[in-house]
Parts: C-alpha cells; sequence; structure tokens
C-alpha cells in the first residue's frame, strides 16, 4: 500500500521585513543576508498570529468536508509552542471541527518535529488504511533584536494531509537517522527566545547531512543521480546548498546542474518568509513542487529533517501521476502578493509585544489581520481564538 502527502498548504503571516533594509538598519552588507544567508524577506508575526492560529490557517485553506470527518489523528509539531501540558493540536481541532474520534498530540525535538509526525502517521495509517492525519508544522523563530541569529527568523507553518494512495508524494520505507545530545541550538522553558551556537549548528547540520546521507546509501542501493530533487530543512537558503555541495561531485555534471537547478525552485518561499523551523523542510517541499517546473510525475525526492539537539533524517518520497492538479499554486501565490512590508521600527514594536504572562487580562486589534483565524486576547490565562466570519 502507498502511504504518503495527499494534500500540502502552508500558511504565512500578513507583514515582513525587507532584508536589504534590516542589514541597513544594522550595519552591514544587504548581500551578506540576500546572498551569503540568502533571505530576501522575512515574515513577521504580529501579536494576534501564534504557532496555533498559524497552523489553523495553514490547514484551513487545505482540508474539505471528507477530510474534516475521516481525520482521526492531528499530530502537531512545534518547538514555540503556547502550552507545556495542552497540544496545539486540541486547539487546531476544535478551529478546524474535526471528527471528535480522533487522536491529537503534540510533537517536539526542535525542527524535527513535524518529520517524526509524518513517520507516526505512516505508523498509523499502515494499520488503519482508511484513516487520514493532519500533520502541522508550525512555528515562529525568535533570536532577539540585534542578535546574529535576527535574519534567520521567519514565522508560519505547514499542513499535510497524509493518507493511503496519496496524491502527491508516495513515502518510500527506507530511512536513515541519528540522534547525537549536542547544545547547538535550543530555548529553555523560562525563555521566549532560542539560544545558539552558529557555527557549531551549521557544522552539526552538514555533519548530520553527511552521515545519515552515506547510512540512506547503504542501505537502499541508491545513489544520488537516482534523484530528481533533494529538500533540506532551511533555516536559511544558503544552508542547504552549503549541504548539497558537500555531496555534489558524486553525480554527472548533467545530474549536478538538474539538482541545483531544483535546489532552486526549492528555496524560493522559503527565501521569502524564513525559517519556520519545523514546517520549514515542508515548506521547501511546496516550493520544490509548485515553481520547480521540471519536475515530472515518478520521479524521485530525497528529504533531509534536521532538528537542533540534535536529530536527522533523510528519507525520500515518489511522485505520484498528475500531482501537480492537487497542489495550491493559486491560493499561494495570492497569499504572498497580499502581504504588507513594514518599517525597521515596526518590525522592532511588533517583535517586542508579546503575549502578557503574568495572568492579565489582554484584548488585540485583529483588524489589520488578514487571517481567518487568529488571537483575540489572554482572559484568565487562557489564549481567546476566533475564526472570522465570511
Ligand atoms: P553570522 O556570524 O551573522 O554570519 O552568522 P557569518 O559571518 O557566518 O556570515 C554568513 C555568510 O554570509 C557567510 O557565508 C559569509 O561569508 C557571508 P559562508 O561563508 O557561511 O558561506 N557574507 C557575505 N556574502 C556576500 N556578501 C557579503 C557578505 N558578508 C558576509 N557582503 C548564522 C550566521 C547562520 C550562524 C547566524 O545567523 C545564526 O546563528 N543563525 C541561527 C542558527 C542557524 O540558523 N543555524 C543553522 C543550522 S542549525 C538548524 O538548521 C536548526 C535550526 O533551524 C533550529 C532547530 O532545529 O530548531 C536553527
Amino acid at each position: 500500500m502507498k502511504i504518503g502527502i495527499d494534500k500540502i498548504g502552508f500558511y504565512a503571516p500578513h507583514l515582513y521585513v525587507d532584508m536589504n533594509k534590516l542589514a541597513v538598519a544594522r550595519n552591514v552588507e544587504p548581500e551578506k543576508f540576500t546572498i551569503g544567508i540568502g533571505q530576501e524577506k522575512m515574515a513577521i508575526a504580529p501579536i494576534t498570529q501564534d504557532p496555533v492560529t498559524l497552523a489553523a490557517n495553514a490547514a484551513l485553506n487545505i482540508l474539505n468536508d471528507e477530510d474534516r470527518a475521516k481525520i482521526d489523528f492531528v499530530i502537531f509539531g512545534t518547538e514555540s509552542g503556547i502550552d507545556n501540558s495542552k497540544s496545539g493540536a486540541v486547539y487546531v481541532h476544535h478551529l478546524l471541527d474535526l471528527n471528535p474520534n480522533a487522536r491529537s498530540i503534540e510533537v517536539k525535538q526542535a525542527c524535527y518535529g513535524a518529520t517524526a509526525g509524518i513517520q507516526m502517521a505512516k505508523g498509523h495509517i499502515a494499520l488503519n488504511p482508511e484513516s487520514r492525519v493532519l500533520v502541522l508544522g508550525s512555528d515562529i523563530a525568535r533570536y532577539g533584536l540585534n542578535t546574529s541569529g535576527e535574519s534567520t527568523q521567519g514565522a508560519g507553518a505547514v499542513a499535510m494531509v497524509i493518507s493511503a494512495n496519496p496524491k502527491i508524494l508516495a513515502l518510500e520505507d527506507k530511512s536513515a537517522y541519528l540522534t547525537v545530545d549536542i547544545m547547538d541550538f535550543w530555548r529553555p522553558v523560562y525563555s521566549d527566545k532560542a539560544f545558539v551556537d552558529g557555527k557549531f549548528s551549521n557544522e552539526q547540520y552538514i555533519h548530520f547531512f553527511n552521515t545519515v546521507w552515506e547510512q540512506y546509501k547503504a542501505k537502499s542501493d541508491l545513489a544520488l543521480n537516482d534523484f530528481e530533487a533533494i529538500c533540506f530543512h532551511l533555516p536559511y537558503t544558503k544552508m542547504g546548498l552549503k549541504a548539497l555541495r558537500t555531496v555534489l561531485e558524486e553525480a554527472n555534471e548533467v545530474d549536478q546542474e538538474r539538482l541545483l537547478a531544483n535546489y532552486k525552485s526549492s528555496t524560493l518561499y522559503n527565501r521569502n518568509v524564513g525559517n519556520i523551523y519545523t514546517g520549514s523542510l515542508y515548506l521547501s517541499l511546496v516550493s520544490l513542487l509548485e515553481q520547480g517546473d521540471q519536475l515530472k510525475d515518478g520521479s524521485r525526492i530525497g528529504l533531509y529533517s534536521y532538528g537542533s539537539g540534535a536529530v536527522g533524517e533523510f528519507f525520500t518520497g515518489i511522485l505520484q501521476p498528475n500531482y501537480r492538479e492537487y497542489l495550491q499554486v493559486e491560493k499561494h501565490a495570492n497569499l504572498f502578493a497580499a502581504r504588507t512590508e513594514i518599517s525597521i521600527e515596526e518590525y522592532e514594536a511588533v517583535f517586542q509585544e508579546t503575549v502578557p504572562v503574568d495572568g492579565s487580562t489582554a484584548e488585540f486589534d485583529a483588524t489589520k489581520d488578514t487571517a481567518a483565524i487568529y488571537l483575540a486576547g489572554i482572559k484568565d490565562n487562557m489564549r481567546q481564538y476566533v475564526t472570522k466570519k465570511n
């Protein structure tokens, strides 16, 4: 039985900052951010968007009534969740009006969470072929104003329906994975910003990639030329390129050109959104599928997932017949076109406006937020979520 991605969509908040302007404000050459890091625009979450609303908005765009009835498992991958006890999945389950006979959980391992969700979903569907599983990867990446990580922030979510006989990507069974306890990036529960050893994290990302890639080749008997494209977890778009370059010479010139061209297509959306942590690899996949016009049905796509701390995995999927018909190209083009640029001063003000943590009541002004689902405030330590009426 084939199991894989039947539907996929993403959501990014309606505000962004131009990286050229951020560079000027931080006294660095714009090319450092646009070429050295490889980012053009950084999505900024207003106070009315949190990882729950981002995930719900992403899912809203792909679900129909049949999905609502058949989804019996919601897996919410996040590392910027809003509660240490209750899962974001339960809120999303309610906001999307899903079938009550469902399991709903949150999964955490830095940017690897959604991949863990997909593998869990695969096992669930193998036992329950009629089921559909909603896998979400949703995060707001925060390092702090004027920090070296600032240019690699972002916000957004990816939603996927995993099912039997998927219309988009059938996942293959071979996979290679690795866990090593390292401190390259972490966020203690008392901090709303991540701590990071930037250079070390870059090195480990590549080391994990090289390790799981070697393991994968040994397990599968496949080689680089068997891949039409490889999608990477993209904390910033230059990162995946650095990893790809370490193995590129394993392929002939024609294959190298194809892999590099497809790599470019797989970074277009991320370049304009930033790091969305656990959703980043899947935003890259959406970008490749929607912008890679050379891709053919039946092609093999490699996926490299990396979550600091750290867990890495390399796995693969095969593009299904007529997969293009099931993508959300127009919706995503409209989403990008409808965003509003904010100045660096406005971004700094938005960054510093956070949800109260002292039990006080707050109401947020969502008149400018274009999202269908938003956070209206907090009362009695409970977040108040609202779905706009059409
Ligand atoms: P930095 O010190 O600001 O930048 O840190 P840099 O000095 O290393 O420069 C960055 C690049 O810009 C370099 O390119 C420069 O040469 C280039 P490279 O040599 O690396 O290829 N550069 C220029 N290029 C063109 N024109 C110029 C110019 N000037 C410089 N004028 C760093 C950068 C990414 C370390 C920092 O932003 C950071 O710490 N970010 C957060 C950590 C991160 O993203 N790590 C990635 C791997 S870990 C991961 O992916 C997991 C993660 O998503 C978390 C999770 O799993 O939950 C982060």
